[in-house]
């Protein structure tokens, strides 16, 4: 825009001195001819003058030598002084005027002496010397009227100047009134093509405030700026909404906005805005802000130091978001969070629960068995025979002897007491092993509770144990079982490393192992019921294994065996194979399964490392 106002600026100036310029030039250019034309005819003009006025005194001379009869020297030299200039004349080049006045008065000259005449040489000469005089002045003629053609050319050149600079003037003003209207269609035009701009740039400004209003809005977002001055504010509408402020009345600066912060978050909303500003550095920060109703809002704050305008300085620019919906969704995702843990804790402890009573409940069937063991030897009537026995010595006592040697029931009393003492005997012995038992069977529940006490801790007790003492207990807590239901077992078990393992988790396995391998063979129906127990070597551990020829497995279950629930029996919980399993995984091993099928008996082996990862540190 400016510069084709400049062009056109220009262009006027242009249009109003090339003109004028013009005409300078030319009447310059005329004036240096005219002065040349004058410098040239006014010095010849002159010289014509002065030969014609000489040659008239020589003239008037010879006119006075009728009356004096005498042509005086002064006469003489006046001739002669013409003759001169004349000859002057013609040497400046204007021979063809003067050329024949010349000669002819150069020759008069010739034949009259210098000091003068008498009218006797007058005489003869009087036709040469009228000639003379009727060429000097056609001379003198000539020049005065190239003089004044000179003058008038000039005066007329005058004319035709002043009439080309108003011709001039004319033009100027002419094209200066069409570059105006020119300038001024053309500046119109613009104007207006500027105008419609402006009106489509704010119209556009418009849809776009009107969308960002909309966009923000929606949002619930507001949009501020912090002068460079750190005190005054500048608020988008939004951001009166957001802190629920009203435009007429409320004037933001940094002080009134800090005051609707919850006093809690102010310090740090205020020291995130200076550190911002201070360093130059993106601004996030969040608070909670308290509106007049009492609500509290939770904001997200995001600026930016703007550095664009050297005039404005900087200023933090930046938009403030309303979170409280998604704070108050996170509140309640926490507390989801927090119920879900504590209903998978209790899921935990549901499964703690189920351990705990699986494995004691495997125990607890031997502990019923050796009791009712015990019950069953301490009912039998030994005792009450021996009351017997005491009673009839009691009555004999007088008589011991006779009654000892005579009587048949005396004589019978030695046997009686040594079958009685030996009955004792193995009473005893069998409720010792029974106790024993017992005893070993409760220290088992008491291992089971508090490993699982423990384990809810995540915190076993390794120990250095020996495998085979490891699976000789395991079968200790079965044998009654495994006698009753006539199963027999053999064990074969190779020389193999300590192992450093949490004793129960592994006798837990084992015990589940046992007593699956039992049932299994139970099942069977079969005479020669019968399980081999095996320990050998591996690698870097080592493997137990207890086979059974049992009722074997279903390929289709050989991939469920594992699974939490998966039982055949009538009173199974389909827990002690999964729990193993994960048992054996947490001590770095596996529990495996293989079966030829149905009626091929199955076995499971127990693999496991000389020392179990989460004993690394023990
Ligand atoms: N030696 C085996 N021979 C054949 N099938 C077996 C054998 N051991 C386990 N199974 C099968 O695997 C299933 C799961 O065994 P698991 O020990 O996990 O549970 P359960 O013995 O049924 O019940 P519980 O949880 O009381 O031990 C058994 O029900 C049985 O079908
Ligand atoms: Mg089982």
């Amino acid at each position: 825009m400016k510069r084709a106002t400049d062009k056109l600026v220009a262009l006027q100036f242009l249009a109003v001195v090339l003109p004028i310029a013009v005409v300078l030039l030319v009447q310059l250019a005329a004036d240096a001819r005219r002065a040349a034309s004058l410098d040239h005819s006014r010095p010849l003009r002159i010289l014509a003058d002065e030969a014609r006025t000489n040659y008239k005194t020589f003239m008037n001379g010879a006119a006075d030598a009728v009356d004096t009869n005498s042509l005086g020297p002064q006469s003489v030299h006046a001739l002669r002084t013409a003759a001169a200039r004349l000859a002057d004349l013609r040497d400046r080049g204007e021979a063809p005027i003067v050329g024949e006045a010349a000669d002819a008065v150069r020759a008069l000259a010739g034949v009259i002496p210098p000091k003068g005449a008498t009218l006797n040489t007058l005489l003869p000469l009087r036709e040469r010397i009228m000639r003379g005089d009727a060429l000097t002045r056609a001379v003198g003629d000539e020049f005065e009227r190239r003089d004044e053609f000179v003058v008038k050319d000039a005066i007329a050149s005058a004319v035709i100047q002043r009439r080309a600079v108003a011709g001039a003037l004319i033009i100027t003003a002419i094209l200066t009134v069409l570059f105006v209207l020119a300038t001024r269609r053309r500046l119109k035009a613009r104007i207006e093509a500027d105008i419609a701009k402006e009106r489509q740039r704010r119209a556009e400004l418009e849809t776009i405030s009107i969308r960002f209003g909309i966009a923000t809005r929606a949002a619930r977002a507001g949009v501020y700026e912090l002068n460079s001055d750190g005190v005054n504010m500048w608020w988008s509408d939004t951001m009166h909404e957001l802190y629920a402020q009203s435009p007429a009345t409320f004037r933001p600066t940094m002080a009134s906005w800090l005051e609707l912060i919850h006093p809690d978050d102010r310090v740090a909303a205020q020291a995130a805005i200076t550190g911002a500003i201070r360093d130059n550095t993106h601004l996030r920060s969040q608070y909670r802000v308290l509106r007049p109703d009492g609500s509290v809002c939770y904001i997200a704050s995001l600026a930016a130091v703007a550095t664009d305008s050297v005039e404005l300085g900087p200023r933090l620019v930046g938009i403030d978001l309303d979170i409280t919906d998604r704070v108050e969704a996170d509140e309640r995702e926490r507390k989801l969070q927090h119920q879900l843990r504590d209903a998978s804790r209790q899921a935990g402890m549901a499964e703690i629960a189920t351990n705990v009573l699986h494995n004691v409940g495997n125990v607890l069937n031997s502990v019923n068995i050796s009791a009712s063991l015990v019950e069953d030897r301490v009912k039998k009537p030994r005792a009450a025979g021996l009351s017997k026995v005491v009673g009839l010595l009691q009555q004999h006592e007088a008589d011991l002897g006779s009654f000892v040697s005579v009587d048949e029931r005396g004589k019978h009393l030695p046997f009686y007491l040594g079958q009685l003492s030996e009955h004792l005997l193995l009473d005893q012995k069998i409720a010792l092993q029974e106790l024993e038992s017992l005893r070993k069977n409760i220290d088992h529940i008491k291992e089971i509770v508090s490993m699982q006490q423990a384990y809810s801790k995540l915190v076993g007790v390794p120990e250095r144990l020996a495998v085979s003492s490891l699976v000789d207990d395991a079968l200790r807590m079965n044998i009654g079982a495994f006698n009753r239901h006539g199963v027999s077992v053999k064990c074969d078990f190779e020389e193999v490393p300590e192992i450093v393992v949490e004793k129960h988790k592994v006798l837990q396995i084992l015990v589940n192992l046992l007593r699956n391998a039992k049932y299994a063979c139970e099942a069977a129906e079969r005479s020669n019921k019968h399980v081999d127990l095996r320990i050998a070597k591996q690698p870097d551990g080592v493997k137990i294994s207890v086979r059974d020829n049992g009722i074997g497995i279903q390929p289709e279950h050989m991939t469920r065996i594992f699974s939490h629930g998966f039982t055949t029996k009538k009173d199974g919980h389909g827990f002690g194979l999964h729990s193993g399993a994960l048992a054996a995984r947490e001590m770095g091993g596996a529990l495996r399964v293989e079966s030829a099928g149905p009626g091929y008996g199955a076995t499971f082996t127990l693999e496991l490392p000389l020392r179990s990862p989460e004993t690394i540190d023990a």
